[in-house]
């Protein structure tokens, strides 16, 4: 099957409240995209029903039934190009990925973080940012490459940090900002007129 930019696939781990904002922008026009396959590392994983419930196609792959990263990968590629998928959303997908599937969509991996990359990569970045005592932290949609968190900006948005704030208090505020910035960012991506120059995604 030929890959088409405007086929995604999600890769989530858990909730999947980033997939459902993906799933409603796409329903409601914002995004001119189709939602090839929903896959999740964890069987129990909130997102895949969300995705059914949107009649989406889903895949369980359960990553401690390969004996390594390269071999779990070349499973995630096979059923992603399998769909005709051209471009890959991470949303709360909470794995690495490994040359192997970066080298199958150059340029076409998109991943949410919830802080103003390059601060607060890795887990719990909304604790991080509390426990550090930022004023202002929130979201970062990026190009995937092979170091964490660290790929090209496509979008950002900035989210203040209040006295009060505990870092569940803190994720729900990041959360709805992330609800729409990326599914403005994926359109963004996929309507072209940008281009990379290094690390700066440039409009063209
Ligand atoms: C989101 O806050 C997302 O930014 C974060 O996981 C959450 C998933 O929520 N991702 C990362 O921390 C990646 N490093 P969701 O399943 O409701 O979309």
């Amino acid at each position: 099957m030929s890959l088409d930019l405007r086929r995604l696939g999600v890769l989530i781990s858990g909730r999947g409240s980033n997939l459902q904002a993906i799933i409603d922008a796409v329903e409601d026009g914002r995004l001119n995209a189709t939602i090839a396959v929903v896959v999740s590392n964890q069987s129990e994983a909130g997102g895949l029903a969300r995705a059914r419930a949107a009649g989406i196609d889903t895949v369980h792959l359960d990553h401690r039934a390969e004996a390594t990263r390269e071999a779990y990968d070349r499973k995630l590629v096979a059923e992603l190009q399998a769909r005709g998928v051209g471009l890959v959303c991470l949303a709360g997908f909470m794995r690495l990925l490994s040359p192997t599937f970066l080298d199958a969509f150059p340029n076409a991996v998109l991943n949410i973080h919830p802080s103003l990359l390059p601060a607060f990569p890795g887990l719990d970045a909304q604790r991080q940012a509390c426990e550090h005592g930022v004023k202002v932290t929130g979201a970062t949609v990026h190009f995937v490459n092979a170091e964490l968190d660290a790929g090209p900006i496509v979008a950002q948005v900035a989210v203040a940090v209040r006295d009060d704030d505990t870092a569940a208090t803190l994720a729900s505020r990041i959360l709805e900002a992330e609800h729409k910035i990326y599914p403005e960012a994926i359109a963004r991506v996929l309507d072209g007129g940008w281009s990379l120059a290094g690390r700066r995604v440039i409009t063209t």
